[in-house]
């Protein structure tokens, strides 16, 4: 769809990180912008900056989990600027889950379900109709991960197992779209192709208490910044793609009515084609086992 100013731009979880760089691109693209986050003082700083750069900004306290929470945010939106153009449905968070899958906590797999499966769905289901019912033009961009929106990576499989229903519901959804003849166009972003220094990895910040951990940690939390310690003293190489390139990756992607946001990767396309070929040849994924699982 043609991107153009005073149209209005919806983004969850967009109090920092990938969110908030698509929402400041949006706004530089002369968009309106609604901010929603659960992090209440991220979310009022974030307004707050845009707002100083000229943006017009509206800032929402939501839950994407919560489907009152996320209908609330529609309403509010559609309030406030009479339209929605642009929904990111970007809002997610790391599950904290630990060791093999049958030791996982049931809570780390319903809080991680909770906001990156049902928020996503839950976002659609609030602003869908609408957007189709003003006869578009729209858009609505999914964030995944090529972590399980391509293939697992072992070790974080509780994550990656929202990001590839992420990729499915979004799949139907652009199928859906089509059969109704609506001008509003579907994506599923990948952002990357590195990894991104945002607050992902300190995702137990915004934890709600309904889904609490039931037993204490084996291990801390490791953050970012120990991650990246441990793998450069192992040797490997560790790069970043900056949150405004993933931004600039959506823009053009929108205007391009593009699905796939799947930033250009050698390494992507090679877990895509072993994956792909081992489905082909009646394979195991013999890709995965290559994984060192701690
Ligand atoms: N960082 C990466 O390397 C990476 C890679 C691939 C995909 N992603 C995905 O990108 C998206 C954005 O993550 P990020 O990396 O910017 O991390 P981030 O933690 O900086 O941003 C996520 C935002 O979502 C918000 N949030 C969490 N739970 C929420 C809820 N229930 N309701 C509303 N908002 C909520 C957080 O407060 C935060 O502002 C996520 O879906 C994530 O899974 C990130």
């Amino acid at each position: 769809m043609r991107l153009e100013p005073g149209q209005v731009a919806v983004v969850t979880g967009a109090a920092g990180g990938i969110g908030l760089a698509m929402a400041r691109r949006f706004a530089a693209e002369g968009l309106k912008v609604v901010l929603a986050d659960v992090e209440e003082g991220a979310l009022r700083k974030a307004a707050d900056e845009l707002a100083a750069d000229g943006a017009q900004v509206r800032a929402e306290l939501v839950d994407v989990s919560d489907r009152d929470s996320v209908v609330a945010l529609a309403d509010a939106a559609y309030e406030t600027f009479g339209a929605v153009h642009v929904l990111c449905n970007n809002a997610g968070v790391g599950s904290g889950a630990e060791g093999r899958m049958w030791e996982h906590e049931p809570n780390d797999w319903k809080w991680a379900f909770s906001v990156n499966v049902w928020g996503v769905f839950h976002g659609i289901q609030a602003f869908v109709p609408r957007m189709i019912a003003a006869g578009g033009p729209g858009h609505i961009v999914n964030t995944s991960s090529g972590d399980g929106g391509i293939a697992p990576l072992p070790t974080a499989s509780v994550y990656a197992v929202t990001k590839a229903a992420v990729v499915t519901m979004t799949e139907s959804l652009y199928a859906h779209l089509k059969a109704e003849g609506a001008a509003v166009g579907a994506s599923v972003l990948f952002p990357g192709p590195h990894m991104l220094r945002t607050g992902l990895w300190e995702s137990h910040r915004n934890r709600p208490e309904r889904y609490a951990k039931e037993r204490p940690r084996k291990a801390p939390y490791r953050t970012l910044d120990q991650y990246e310690a441990a793998m450069r003293q192992a040797g490997h190489e560790v790069r970043f793609t900056p949150v405004e390139e993933v931004a600039e990756h959506v823009v053009d992607g929108i205007r391009a009515d593009r699905f796939w946001m799947l930033p250009a990767s050698e390494h992507s396309d090679r877990q895509i084609r072993a994956r792909s070929q081992s489905m082909l040849d009646r394979s195991n994924p013999g890709y995965l086992e290559s994984f060192i699982l701690d």
